[in-house]
């Protein structure tokens, strides 16, 4: 039996899809339910950011998360596999007419994911105050709490919508299945197995 956490929502169910795939019946949590049992499979419905906590306390043996939440929380995981769902970036964001000097010395940032932020900015020697948020970050700029925004973008309208554009590119995203180190020791062949098929439909998907 392998235990899998997913991220409650669109995520969940195009994982489920992939798996509905590779085993031919369907996987479908019920409605409120936070645990489908299935076979061999057990899946938790648990919020994006907390996926790696289940997956490093082995909680879960796997677990299915964006790139970004994954760097973001530098946790000590397995990244076995990139799913290629749930595409996106990680972006800095400006009001539409303005054109950042970031030599100034008090430029500050708003945003969800303070180290992959801070790193960014530290790897550029550039000084930046980050300012953390945990959501409707796009409003920041427009208020005059920050400076500029370090966000998700997927479609690019939430930013659009709000007046701003993207300055820069800070890295691309998209859905991985990670695991547990020691479920990857022992359950070695039951991971392995089930890596394959889903390797076999991702590449499938890109045909
Ligand atoms: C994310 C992100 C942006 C939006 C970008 O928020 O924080 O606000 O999606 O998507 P777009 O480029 O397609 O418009 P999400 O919906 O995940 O909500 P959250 O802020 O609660 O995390």
């Amino acid at each position: 039996m392998l235990t899998i956490a997913l991220p409650k929502g669109r995520i969940a169910q195009e994982t489920l899809d992939i798996f509905k795939r590779v085993f031919n019946r369907d996987f479908k949590f019920d409605n409120r339910k936070l645990i489908l049992e299935s076979k061999d499979f057990r899946f938790l419905n648990v919020r994006n950011q907390d996926v790696p906590t289940y997956v490093e306390y082995g909680t879960a043996d796997l677990g299915v998360v964006g790139l970004d939440v994954i760097t973001e929380q530098g946790l000590d995981v397995l990244d076995l596999l990139d799913l290629e769902i749930g595409k996106c970036k990680v972006s800095i964001g400006i009001k539409e007419d303005d054109t950042l000097d970031w030599s100034r010395p008090d430029i500050k940032i708003a945003t969800k994911m303070v180290n992959i932020t801070k790193n960014y900015f530290a790897s550029k020697a550039v000084g930046v105050e980050v300012i953390k948020l945990y959501g409707s970050i796009e409003l920041a700029p427009l208020v005059g709490l920050a400076d500029a925004i370090v966000d998700i973008v997927e479609t690019g309208i939430t930013m659009k919508e709000n007046g701003l554009k993207v300055a820069e590119d800070i890295m691309e995203s998209s859905v991985h299945l990670i695991a547990n180190k020691n479920s990857f020791f022992e359950k070695k062949g039951e991971i392995l197995e089930l890596y394959s098929a889903l390797k076999k439909v991702v590449e499938d998907a890109k045909k």
